[in-house]
């Protein structure tokens, strides 16, 4: 019994470690609606072109609404000897429903279907990650609104710099995630183009109606070059490229939960529900979520290399290199839609410990900038500003406080400028206050921010 589509021509069955090395169904398998779905829009296609009957048709369709229950039910018998889900779901097809099973694959290939399945199955996935991004960024605005007026120190170089409100900080997030959906949006554009009609590499003798399948299927377009249509995977590498910009996003704001948890910092608490304990040490509440979201990036980034090195050597036009696109692809779709929901859930539910925030801040001499730019203001050039405030910030240090804490006398002996308003400029509500410029930290413009995304996030 013939076992293979191709196996008229072999003399002798395939070897078992050939069959087990080249087979990819244990993971493709996850491909099968939309490779009964592109079969399908194929089927219909050939019967309106007359290229199969009627009744073809008819028995195409009955023979796939059977194969789809029997997977969904868990029935159906995936045969490693059938090496691909392409082949598993034609050969059941042609045990259901004879001839009509035997003619699906006219005009097509293997080639432009795997392509056309990926594209379908992607598009699918991209979709319900942007819904992800999209709860992200509303998680965040969620907390900012509430912190619009919360101070705690902003850092450069991780030493702190100066105040900033924590909404603003939260706020910088939202602003990535609304790039990275941005970017999933240009890249499913690209994506969205139909490979089928390609066939193995030069097109189909076959009058196809291609323009009818990619309608069918949703596609924007069709792929205008078959060589170029079989074995494009740029949508996969810009997808990949996507992920693992938006992981890199993710992985800077866990490790910011994880410093903000920590005892060192304490300026968040997050909920039991997301922290883990340890087997040794009794008082441990660990941020193990952020934490693996931090460390799953590597993973991510990990794919990207791994694709775009697959890519590189293959001549045009099909290799079978291409059926490694798929693991990576499946693992970061599964790591993203994991991470973007357990992290949003886990910002929104963030307990905010402004004290510390505060306190943090005024030990770092956080408005240091702003005695400089109060004496600019007076008329001092800048560069004698920042030596005189340098040793405001000297004289706190030896005596063990703030600058709000020196004296209006102390402040005044440091130079003939200093006036009585001095004090208010050290405080960090007047430092924050101070900064509203466009895109400033000053608790107006977060709330200016807050209203902006609420109205596009909807
Ligand atoms: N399983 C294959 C893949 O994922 C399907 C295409 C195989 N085509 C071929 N000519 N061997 O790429």
């Amino acid at each position: 019994k013939k076992s293979q589509a191709w196996s008229a021509l072999f003399s002798e069955p395939m070897s078992e470690l050939v069959k087990r090395y080249t087979a990819s169904v244990d993971f493709d398998k996850r491909l099968w609606r939309a490779d009964i779905q592109g079969s399908l829009a194929h089927a219909g296609m050939l019967a309106a072109q007359g290229i199969i009957g009627a009744q073809d048709l008819a028995d195409i369709q009955r023979g796939m609404a059977q194969i789809s229950a029997e997977i969904e039910g868990g029935q159906f018998e995936w045969k490693l000897d059938l090496e691909d889900v392409h082949l598993n779901i034609e050969a059941r097809l042609t045990q259901l429903v004879g001839d009509a099973g035997k003619r699906l694959h006219t005009g097509r290939s293997r080639n432009d279907q795997v392509a056309t399945d990926v594209r379908l199955w992607l598009r699918g996935e991209i979709d319900a990650l942007a819904e992800l991004l999209v709860d992200m960024q509303r998680a965040l605005v969620g907390v900012a609104e509430k912190n619009t007026a919360t101070v705690m120190p902003g850092f450069t170089h991780l030493q702190v710099a100066q105040p900033v409100s924590f909404a603003h900080h939260l706020l910088a997030y939202v602003e990535m995630f609304a790039r990275d959906a941005e970017r999933l949006a240009d890249v499913r554009k690209r994506l969205n183009r139909l490979p089928l009609g390609a066939a193995a590499l030069a097109g189909t003798s076959y009058p196809l109606d291609r323009e009818a399948v990619a309608r069918a299927l949703g596609f924007d377009a069709v792929c205008e070059n078959s060589l170029d249509a079989v074995s494009d995977r740029d949508f996969a590498m810009e997808f990949l490229a996507w992920a693992s910009i938006t992981m890199v996003h993710v992985s800077r704001m866990a490790e910011e939960i994880v410093l903000w948890m920590s005892q060192n910092f304490g300026f968040i608490d997050l909920a039991d529900r997301y922290c883990t304990g340890s087997s040794i040490m009794p008082q441990k509440r660990n941020p193990d979520v952020a934490e693996l979201a931090r460390g799953k990036s590597g993973r991510v980034i990990g794919h990207l290399m791994g694709l775009i090195t697959l890519m590189k050597g293959q001549p045009l036009a099909y290799n079978k290199d291409n059926q490694e696109d798929k693991e990576p692809l499946f693992d970061t779709v599964d790591t993203l839609a994991g991470t973007l929901r357990i992290m949003a859930e886990m910002v929104a539910g963030i307990t905010v410990k402004p004290a510390a925030m505060k306190a943090a801040a005024q030990r770092g001499y956080a408005t240091a900038t702003d005695l400089a730019d109060y004496l600019v203001k007076k008329g001092l050039p800048f560069r004698d500003a920042h030596e005189v405030v340098a040793h405001a910030v000297k004289l706190g240090l030896q005596k063990g406080v703030d600058l709000s804490e020196l004296s209006l006398d102390e402040l005044k002996a440091l130079h003939p400028l200093v006036g009585d308003d001095a004090p208010e400029v050290l405080t960090l509500v007047g430092s924050l206050n101070a900064r509203n410029v466009r895109g400033g930290t000053a608790p107006a413009q977060a709330a200016a921010q807050v209203a902006r995304h609420r109205a596009r996030l909807g």
